[in-house]
């Protein structure tokens, strides 16, 4: 039998050109060099041919072997070299731009407060922004035709209901639903109807709220001064408190700290008024407590040094991303 064995490589050579992946490549290297291979099967035909004509053959078959296997292997690097450019992995390109967002100075400030308070044993508690006159006012000893009522600039809903003005109604809530003695802490917004740089319809308080045998003022001062210091990460930091007044605590005081050689009032406290006590069904005569609120916005612009509070509700990215550092 003679064998063309260049009819071999040229049939292999139009199979290849047809050939753009390695699966059909690896069919045609069977087609030619498999066990049922055209090669293969004229390999097995050797033993049909007489003595002297099998080592001739036996040495072309070799060689067409050899030129078909370069030429396999020649095939299968290009469809490599080709599949890497298609799926090159780029190991220079910078990695993707991931947009963290951050916690805005509000929720940060309310944060750190909630952090400080609750080592002295202060539990966070809500209530709601939506109230009666008797949370708002009259449970906390603002009476009817009090003028403290119109310092308030209440938003009323209807005749019934109204937005509270502060956070103070929650102390009422807090008495209402636990046993003396107790300590919380309300975060949350309030509204008046009062609009300029430094006050905003909407804002931000907390209460803290302490009910227990035998507190006093001394108490107050205590932790209020403390959570200054901690506050502003300054023991060196002056307070004082000034007297005020407010209907639901007796005495009462202003609390001013010394910021850049200014005294500034920054929350009002006292110690909680009998009435307030009565109203929720304490004994006066058994527990005493303080209370104090103050504004978060203050206390953020303070730390910040923000000039005008309605930043903070302007959502304007390039303001909100400057506190992304902080955590
Ligand atoms: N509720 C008062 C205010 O909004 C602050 C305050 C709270 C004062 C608790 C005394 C005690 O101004």
């Amino acid at each position: 039998m003679d064998i063309h064995h260049t009819d071999l490589e040229n049939s292999l050579k139009e199979d290849l050109q047809n050939c753009n992946n390695e699966h059909d490549l690896l069919q045609i290297k069977s087609k030619y060099l498999g066990k049922k291979g055209l090669l293969t099967s004229l390999f097995a035909s050797i033993k049909n041919l007489g003595i002297n004509e099998r080592k001739r053959f036996g040495i072309e078959l070799n060689n067409v072997k050899n030129i078909l296997s370069k030429l396999l292997a020649s095939k299968l690097e290009s469809l490599k070299a080709a599949d890497n450019t298609t799926n090159k992995i780029d190991l220079d390109v910078p990695p993707r731009h991931h947009n963290n967002g951050s916690h805005h100075p509000i929720s940060l400030v309310i944060r750190k407060i909630e952090n400080i308070f609750l080592k002295y044993g202060f539990d966070i508690q809500d209530g709601p922004e939506i109230e009666t006159e008797h949370y708002n006012f009259e449970s906390l000893n603002i009476l009817e035709n009090h003028p403290a009522r119109d310092m308030h600039d209440t938003f009323y809903l209807n005749n019934k209901l109204l937005l509270r003005t502060h956070t103070s109604s929650v102390q009422i809530h807090a008495m209402e639903n636990s046993t003396a003695p107790f300590r919380v802490l309300a975060p949350g917004r309030v509204y008046r109807c009062d609009s300029d740089p430094t006050h905003s319809p909407m804002f931000h308080q907390i209460e803290g709220l302490c009910v227990d045998t035998d507190i006093t003022f001394s108490n107050l001062k205590w932790i209020l001064n403390n959570f200054i210091r901690e506050f502003f990460e300054s023991k060196s930091i002056k307070t004082r408190f000034r007297p005020s007044y407010f209907p639901f605590t007796e005495p009462s005081a202003e609390m001013d700290i010394m910021f850049n050689n200014k005294w500034l009032e920054v929350l009002g406290c006292g110690m909680v008024h009998p009435n307030v006590l009565k109203n929720v069904n304490i004994d006066p005569k058994k527990y005493s407590g303080f209370a104090f609120g103050l504004g978060i916005e203050r206390f953020a612009m303070l730390a910040y040094q923000i000039k005008d509070l309605r930043v903070f509700f302007e959502n304007d990215i390039n303001f909100l991303e400057q506190f992304k550092h902080i955590r």
